[in-house]
């Protein structure tokens, strides 16, 4: 039995690297687009290859590659400096007009830090997750090798525990803020009053903290709906990709723990490159005998999954006609 995803509007494609994720995830999102659905591709790996499986250049913003296929090379570097600037934005609210450079300074090295690209990643995917699936009937994400993927899977839910943590935090100072009032308006916890401090202006932190509660909810709702896509079990679905070999098994082994524990549905294994039957010689014998073994041991470990096989091939895979054979390999469209 092939691949049915005509209910699906979610796939993410993992696995180990090397293993033919982008392969999987092109060939998936060409031959549903020719069956009449509206796609769109979206790559989540710093290290692009879609636009190398497609021979054609695919960049940051939706790029069409046919009539209803749409593809996304999500650049980590692009995404963090338009995730920092709208940051910038808000913050300037906040922050008095002498403490602008010392601020833009700060930003411009939080941009180039890891946390910070996979902040503004996470963001775009879960902004692709709430608002895509109105674009588009199926959305596939071709993802980075499985530890960088399942971390990243992970953070909705710490972001959105973080960001409850941060409302506490700030209902806490803002009851003490209050208790502090009843003393008279304090200088230090009121700038608009200046040195001074002789001018009282009730309403301007009320002001600013409302500002930051209404960026803290937003951002915490966007976090908990996208979580929600993720773990929508009639919607979306992971595929993961492994070759019959000893690591690869293993990696997808602890992958599949961990994506039940983050209640994210399993739909699939693809199991890539097995050798062909018509493949001869002593060599490729000597090495049928260990991937017997090998499927052996795949059909008992993934038991509760759908398994898809897929030969290896002579050559690369390149180009829209050998992702729609590989995709006629997988996909039912009946
Ligand atoms: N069944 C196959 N037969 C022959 N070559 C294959 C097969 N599947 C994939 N390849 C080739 O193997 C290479 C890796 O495939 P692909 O880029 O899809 O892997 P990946 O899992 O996305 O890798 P990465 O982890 O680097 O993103 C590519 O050159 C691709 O053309
Ligand atoms: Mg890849």
């Amino acid at each position: 039995m092939k691949l049915d995803l005509r209910d699906r509007r979610v796939l993410f494609v993992g696995g180990k690297g090397g293993t033919g994720k982008t392969v999987t995830a092109a060939s998936l999102a060409l031959t549903t687009a020719d069956s009449g659905r509206k796609c769109l591709l979206v790559s989540t790996d710093p290290a692009h290859s879609l636009s190398d499986v497609f021979d054609i250049h695919i960049g940051d913003r939706e790029t069409i590659l046919t009539p209803l296929l749409s593809a996304i090379e999500i650049d980590p570097g692009a995404t963090a400096k338009r995730h920092i600037a709208a940051v910038a934005g808000s913050m300037r609210k906040f922050t008095s007009p002498a403490m602008y450079d010392e601020v833009e300074r700060h930003l411009k090295l939080v941009q180039t830090s890891p946390g910070a690209m996979e902040a503004a990643l996470l963001e775009r995917i879960s902004e692709l997750l709430i608002e895509g699936t109105d674009n588009y009937d199926l959305i596939i994400f071709d993802t980075a090798p499985t530890g960088h993927t399942l971390h990243l899977l992970s953070l909705p839910e710490m972001m959105s525990t973080w960001t409850d943590a941060l409302l506490a935090n700030r209902e806490r100072s803002g009851k003490l803020h209050a208790v502090l009032d009843g003393f008279g308006d304090l200088p230090e916890n009121n700038p608009a009053a200046g040195a001074g401090g002789s001018v009282k202006t009730p309403g301007y932190r009320s002001d600013r903290d409302e500002q930051l509660r209404a960026i803290l909810l937003q951002r915490r709702s966007k976090f908990r709906q996208a979580r929600q896509v993720l773990t929508n079990r009639e919607t979306t679905a992971f595929i993961l990709v492994l070759n019959p070999e000893k690591l690869a098994i293993l990696e997808s082994k602890n992958a599949l723990v961990s994506l039940q524990q983050y209640d994210i549905h399993v739909l699939a294994i693809v199991i890539n490159r097995v050798l062909p039957a018509t493949a001869d010689g002593d060599f490729l014998a000597r090495r049928r005998v260990r991937e017997q073994a090998y499927l052996a041991e795949i059909e008992h470990a993934f038991k509760g999954c759908r398994h898809h096989y897929l030969p290896l091939l002579a050559g690369d895979i390149c180009g829209m006609d050998d992702l729609r054979k590989i995709g006629q390999l997988l996909i039912n469209t009946d």
